[in-house]
């Protein structure tokens, strides 16, 4: 065990953990951060998908040492209102729900690296996410909206 601080969602918090344990642990069962969900463990689905300084990474895998020293968003994050999360509710995308705050979450980091992705881009892009509902369809219509959303008024991309 060890004291660690662990920046997340803005606000550092202090933990008295093991730094071996998956980010994930910490996330749901010492902040109660409870909408990152726990899918595989073996980073295989993406349902635990979180930001790490921005990138998407699953926090099934990520040992919380590794987390130290930067900025961990979950969707608790975003915050509800986010343009991803708008674009979500008007497509109606989740069925039972339990891999769309991992969708989001990879979803808001594709769009930052790429503001306007083409359906291909969007399909290698989120790939690694996996939903069994097979909301796919529904995602990939969800990004286009947000780029849109998010995309500046006078660029017509
Ligand atoms: S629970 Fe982390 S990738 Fe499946
Ligand atoms: S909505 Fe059910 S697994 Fe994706």
């Amino acid at each position: 065990m060890a004291k660690i601080d662990l920046r997340v969602n803005g606000e550092t918090h202090t933990l008295e953990a093991d730094p071996g344990m998956p980010l994930l642990w910490a996330l749901r069962d010492l902040l109660h951060l409870r909408g990152t969900k726990y899918g595989c463990g073996i980073a295989a689905c993406g349902a635990c998908t979180v930001h790490l300084n921005g990138a998407a990474v699953r926090a099934c895998m990520l040992p919380l040492s590794a987390a130290v020293g930067a900025e961990v968003t979950t969707i608790e994050g975003l915050g509800g209102n986010h343009p991803v999360q708008q674009a979500w509710i008007a497509e109606q995308v989740p069925q039972c729900g339990y891999c769309q705050s991992g969708q989001i979450m990879q979803a808001t980091a594709l769009l930052a690296a790429n503001p306007s992705p083409s359906r291909e881009q969007i399909r290698t892009g989120m790939a690694g996410v996996l939903c069994r509902c097979g909301t796919y369809l529904r995602i990939e219509a969800a990004i286009q909206r947000a780029a849109d959303a998010l995309r500046p008024q006078d660029d017509p991309a």
